[in-house]
């Protein structure tokens, strides 16, 4: 008899940078981060991107820790050539991180590769120049029949799924933008294409956590039996399940 397959959980965790205390990110990351990011701490001019390098900090080795049941600041991160960060001594997590004003994502999901992608709709630049240089032929197509007043949203609809899927790829942006493309012509769906054939195929949602962020989320190596969860850290010390809403996903195949 054939056993049911187990669900397998890609796990969201969002924060957002501006409603966490400053003195709670000293006391939190002390002891937690390695020298090496301490001393990447030190370097930042900003205010404002040291708290959000500090606090992604804390949320990877944090979570990472409890899913891994080893203390955080046992953990010891390695990058691949084109920068992503993975854990050599648990190759089965797949983890991926993403920033952007008011908004920190870490996607963490087992045997699958994961990427994520969030953009401030407000603030990230959505430029029709950018499109035209970078996206595929019936992408550019699609983005000049949008509205102006819905050319962000669409734009970042694209932006976000093709960065997902570069980033659960590990290569980033040494991947042409153009090599592969989305179509979002049909409600609530997303396909894609690609010029290379990928053996472990990728599947995609398109979330919308807040009114203001869009998210994407790829998996390569995608089952039926693949679910997402998320959860809100609030204040560093809380988490809130959170029922992120899914404005489009992947046709079935
Ligand atoms: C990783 C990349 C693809 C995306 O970066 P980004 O959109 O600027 O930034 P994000 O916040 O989404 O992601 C950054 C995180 O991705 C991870 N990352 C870095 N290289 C990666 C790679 N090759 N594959 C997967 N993840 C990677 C890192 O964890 C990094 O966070 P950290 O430095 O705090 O650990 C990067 O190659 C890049 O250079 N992007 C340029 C983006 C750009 O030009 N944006 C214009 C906006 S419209």
């Amino acid at each position: 008899m054939d056993m049911p397959e187990l669900p397998n959980y890609i796990d969201l965790w969002f924060v957002d940078p501006d409603t966490v205390d400053n003195a709670a990110i000293q006391q939190i990351t002390r002891g937690l981060l390695s020298a090496d990011e301490l001393a990447q701490s030190n370097r930042f001019r900003f205010p404002i991107l040291r708290r959000d390098y500090l606090i992604t900090r804390w949320l990877v080795r944090t979570i990472l820790s409890e899913r891994l049941s080893v203390p955080g600041q046992a953990l010891h991160f390695a990058a691949n050539r084109y920068g992503r960060p993975y854990l050599p001594s648990f190759p089965d997590l797949s983890f991926n991180i993403s920033h952007t004003s008011r908004l920190i994502v870490l996607a963490v999901a087992a045997e699958v590769e994961v990427g994520v992608d969030v953009e401030h709709i407000q603030t990230d630049r959505a430029t029709p120049n950018l499109a035209e240089y970078s996206f595929a032929v019936s992408e550019r197509a699609a983005l000049r029949s949008v509205a102006p007043n819905n050319f962000d949203h669409a734009f970042f609809s694209y932006w976000t799924l093709k960065e997902s899927y570069v980033k659960a790829l590990g290569t980033g942006l040494s991947t042409a933008l153009d090599s592969f493309s989305f179509s979002l012509e049909q409600p609530a769906t997303i396909s894609f294409t690609s010029d290379t054939v990928d053996p472990t195929p990728p599947h995609f949602w398109l979330l919308q956590p807040s009114s203001t962020h869009l998210c994407a989320i790829c998996v390569r190596r995608w089952s039926q039996q693949l679910l997402l969860r998320a959860w809100t850290v609030v204040s560093l010390t809380s988490r809130v399940p959170t029922n992120v809403i899914v404005l489009r996903r992947s046709t079935f195949s």
